[in-house]
């Protein structure tokens, strides 16, 4: 009896050795050393998030975005991603040194995000799409984030805060309740600016396709 159970924990302690030293211990020792790449002008990929992109990637974190967006391009024949204009290169590890946590995802009801900003730089676009999906994707299944924004009738003051030139103007034909304009808040504002920056173009030397 006592033999069995010695046998027991020796089994149990060695399955969970093993799963750490293979999960934990090895790839923290292969990436722990990665440095950021240098560029020819002096500046460096990647780069740690800061200010509004940094703001915003908090914002992507609780409203949940990644149960459907994924930031992780598959190499070429593990997928159609780069096909898709997802992204131009697999990822790999150095993508995400500075981001903790990563929001590499698994869910793809929606397309991969990890270079929208190079494949989607415009404001006004994303602001559109966040208030309502409908307007530049119609029959998109993605949820409405309105409460992003303030929403403008015409002859309605500018929000608190807000300048003449964080107006979104609605187009006309897909105005509806007599809405006209609308005003990204600071949370709208900061998730705009992280995607934007969005982009995993940089050509690494381990990511050659
Ligand atoms: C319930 C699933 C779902 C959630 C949650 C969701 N999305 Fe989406 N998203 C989609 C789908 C589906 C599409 C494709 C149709 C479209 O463009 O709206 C999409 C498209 C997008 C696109 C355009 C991608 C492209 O390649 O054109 C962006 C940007 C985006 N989502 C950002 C976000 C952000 C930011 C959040 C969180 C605030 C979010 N999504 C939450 C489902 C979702």
């Amino acid at each position: 009896m006592i033999g069995r159970s010695i046998g027991l924990s020796v089994g149990v302690f060695l399955t969970i050795a093993a799963s750490v030293t293979g999960l934990v211990i090895i790839p923290n020792w292969q990436f722990r050393e990665l440095q950021p790449v240098k560029k020819a002008d002096g500046t460096q990929y990647p780069v740690p998030y800061f200010g509004e992109q940094l703001k915003g990637r908090g914002v992507y974190i609780d409203q949940g975005c990644i149960y459907c967006h994924s930031q992780q391009i598959r190499m070429k024949g593990y997928g159609a991603d780069i096909r898709r204009n997802w992204g131009t290169r697999r990822s790999v590890p150095r993508d995400y040194i500075f981001e903790k946590p990563h929001q590499l995802g698994t869910m793809r009801t929606g397309p991969d995000l990890a270079s929208i900003g190079s494949r989607q730089p415009s404001v006004v676009w994303h602001a559109l799409h966040l208030y309502n999906p409908q307007i530049t994707s119609p029959g998109s299944t993605m949820p409405r984030f309105n409460y992003l924004f303030t929403e403008m009738k015409s002859g309605d003051a500018l929000p608190a805060g807000a300048f003449p030139a964080d107006v979104i103007k609605i187009p006309e034909p897909l105005q509806t309740n007599g809405i006209t304009q609308l005003v990204p808040n600071d949370r709208g504002k900061a998730l705009i600016e992280y995607l934007r920056g969005l982009n995993k173009t940089f050509p690494l030397p381990e990511a050659a396709q």
